[in-house]
């Protein structure tokens, strides 16, 4: 039975893109989604045309008991889960007192309290096998801070200090724990944002432009891998060179 690879959010952007990043027969992916079972099926449509192993589950990251469910269906169909990507996550740019306190518990509720759920139930098979490797995504405002993303910026800060935190205490076990931080990436979360707010942000990239799903992508598939064995509690930023 291959080895298992959970991405949360992989229906859509840099989620979907990690997984299509992937042409290994004998892998078993797991494409996680909330709404769009149609996005979820293509990929997974896609990942067994190419010989692997492949489902979609339906699961809001953010509701312990619905990542429990998830985790029941992964270990009967697949055994555990071996490389962990925890890619679900929500923004919503908004100035900070006008963020509610139902937006700041569920922002926090979808990207934070989702990976703590997952990584809660991926451990147990990771430590009794020796190992795994687990990429978080945080955000460039994990980072730096971002006006008019306190709220979001507050969660992606939060991922990088967990994974650290995890990387020291599940290092002894060979489990590596690794995050990368995007710049702007064309995904639909930053369709809502007007083209010259993209614009402008762009000129503030050494690149000069935006990134692709599948240039985050590659990064986490590598963090992922044995290419990466000698990384753990790094933070890899995927900016084209956005600095504050
Ligand atoms: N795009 C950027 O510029 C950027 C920059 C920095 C960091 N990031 C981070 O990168 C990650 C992916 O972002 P993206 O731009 O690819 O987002 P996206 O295009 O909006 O896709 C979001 C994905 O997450 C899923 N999702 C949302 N809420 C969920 C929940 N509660 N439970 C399970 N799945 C859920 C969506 O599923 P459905 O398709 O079913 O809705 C979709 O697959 C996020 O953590 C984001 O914060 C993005």
């Amino acid at each position: 039975m291959g080895k298992t690879i959970l991405i949360t959010g992989s229906s859509r952007g840099i989620g979907r893109a990690t997984a299509l990043s992937f042409y290994e027969k004998g892998l078993n992916i797991v494409i996680n989604y909330i709404e769009r079972k149609d996005k979820a099926d293509e990929v997974v449509e896609i990942l067994k045309s190419r010989g692997i192993n492949s489902m979609a589950i339906k699961c809001d990251v953010s509701k312990y008991e619905e990542v429990l469910e998830m985790f029941k269906i992964i270990e009967k169909n697949y055994g555990g889960v071996d490389y962990l990507v925890n890619n679900a996550g929500i923004a919503f740019p908004k100035q900070c007192q006008d963020v509610t306190l139902d937006e700041w518990g569920k922002i926090f509720g979808v990207n934070i309290n989702g990976c703590f759920h997952t990584v809660k139930l991926a451990a147990p098979h990771m430590i009794s096998q020796k190992w795994g490797s687990i990429v978080n995504v945080s955000s460039i405002w994990g980072q730096t801070g971002g006006s008019m993303e306190t709220h979001y910026g507050a969660t992606k800060g939060a991922i990088i200090s967990y994974s650290k935190g995890l990387a020291r205490e599940l290092g002894p076990s060979n489990i590596r724990v690794n995050v990368v931080a995007p710049g702007c990436i064309k995904t639909d979360m930053i369709s809502v944002l007007p083209e010259e707010v993209l614009d402008s942000f762009a000129e503030e990239v050494s690149l000069m432009r935006i990134g692709k799903p599948e240039e985050v992508a590659e990064v986490i598939h590598f963090l992922l891998s044995d290419k990466a064995s000698y990384m753990t509690g790094q933070v890899l930023g995927v900016n084209g060179g956005f600095y504050d």
